[in-house]
C-alpha cells in the first residue's frame, strides 16, 4: 500500500538522501527516522535535464525494503515517461516531475496515479509558471525548486519567495507545497511564510555537527513553525 501525503504534518521535513553518506544508507535512513523526519526524499539525476549523475531505481527499491517513511521521488531527467513504471514497482510513494521536459504535464500525472503513486509537478526557479499552473488540478504536490536543481549544498535563492506566495494561492487546502534547495534554518521560516509546507533539506541535516540529526531536524522544524504562524493557515501574508 502507497503512504498518502495527505497523513504528512504540516509542516513536514524531508532529508534529501543525496547529502547522506551513500555507503552506509540504511543506517543513515534509519538515523533521520529515529531524529524525526516526517518522508524521504530522492533525487534522480540523468546527466541530460541537469549535468549530475545519481541514483535510479535498483537504489530506490533497496530504500524501500530498510524504511516505512513516504518516499518522495525527485525526477531531474529528460525523460521521465520512460522510468515511471520503474520507480513505482521499486516502492517510490510519490513521483514529481519537471514541467521544463513535459509538455503535457497532465497525461503524465494521471499515468503516476494508475501506477498507485501520488503525483508531483516542479520547475526550476525560471521554469514555465503557466504550464505548471494548468497542471496543478492533476497533481497532489507543487515543488519549488529554490536552486537550479542539480547539486546540493547550493544557496537558498530568497527571489522564489513571491513564486512561493502565488502557487500557494492555486492551491487546494489538500495539496501540498514543497520547496528543495538551499533549506537550513534561516531559510525556511521566510519559505514557511510565504506558504510553502513541505521542506527538503540535504546539507542541513546531513551535514549537522556531530551527525546529530535530531538537533538539526528540530530547528528546522521550529524555524518552520515560526514561519507558519506568522503566515496564518493559508500562507497568506
Ligand atoms: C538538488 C536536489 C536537492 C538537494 C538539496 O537538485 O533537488 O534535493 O539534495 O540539497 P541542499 O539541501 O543541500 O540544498
Ligand atoms: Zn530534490
Amino acid at each position: 500500500m502507497k503512504r498518502s501525503l495527505r497523513d504528512l504534518p504540516r509542516p513536514a521535513i524531508a532529508p534529501s538522501l543525496l547529502a547522506s553518506d551513500f555507503a552506509r544508507l540504511a543506517e543513515e535512513i534509519a538515523r533521520v527516522e529515529r531524529a524525526g523526519a516526517d518522508l524521504l526524499h530522492v533525487d534522480v539525476m540523468d546527466g541530460h535535464f541537469v549535468p549530475n549523475l545519481t541514483i535510479g531505481p535498483a537504489v530506490v527499491e533497496s530504500i524501500r525494503a530498510v524504511t516505512d517513511l513516504l518516499v518522495d521521488v525527485h525526477l531531474m531527467i529528460t525523460e521521465p515517461a520512460r522510468y515511471l513504471q520503474a520507480f513505482a514497482e521499486a516502492g517510490a510513494d510519490n513521483i514529481t516531475f519537471h514541467a521544463e521536459v513535459v509538455a503535457e504535464p497532465q497525461a503524465l500525472a494521471d499515468r503516476i496515479h494508475e501506477l498507485g503513486c501520488s503525483a508531483g509537478i516542479t520547475i526550476n526557479p525560471d521554469g514555465p509558471q503557466d504550464r505548471l499552473r494548468r497542471a496543478v488540478p492533476h497533481v497532489e504536490m507543487v515543488l519549488l525548486m529554490t536552486i537550479y536543481a542539480g547539486f546540493g549544498g547550493q544557496e537558498f535563492m530568497p527571489e522564489v519567495l513571491p513564486t512561493i506566495r502565488k502557487v500557494r494561492g492555486w492551491l487546494g487546502p489538500n495539496q501540498r507545497l514543497e520547496v528543495d534547495g538551499g533549506i537550513s534554518p534561516q531559510t525556511i521560516g521566510e519559505a514557511a511564510k510565504a506558504g510553502a509546507d513541505v521542506f527538503v533539506a540535504g546539507t542541513a541535516i546531513f551535514g549537522a555537527p556531530d551527525r546529530d540529526y535530531a538537533r538539526a531536524i528540530a530547528d528546522l522544524r521550529s524555524a518552520a513553525d515560526a514561519g507558519a504562524r506568522l503566515a496564518g493557515p493559508r500562507g497568506e501574508v
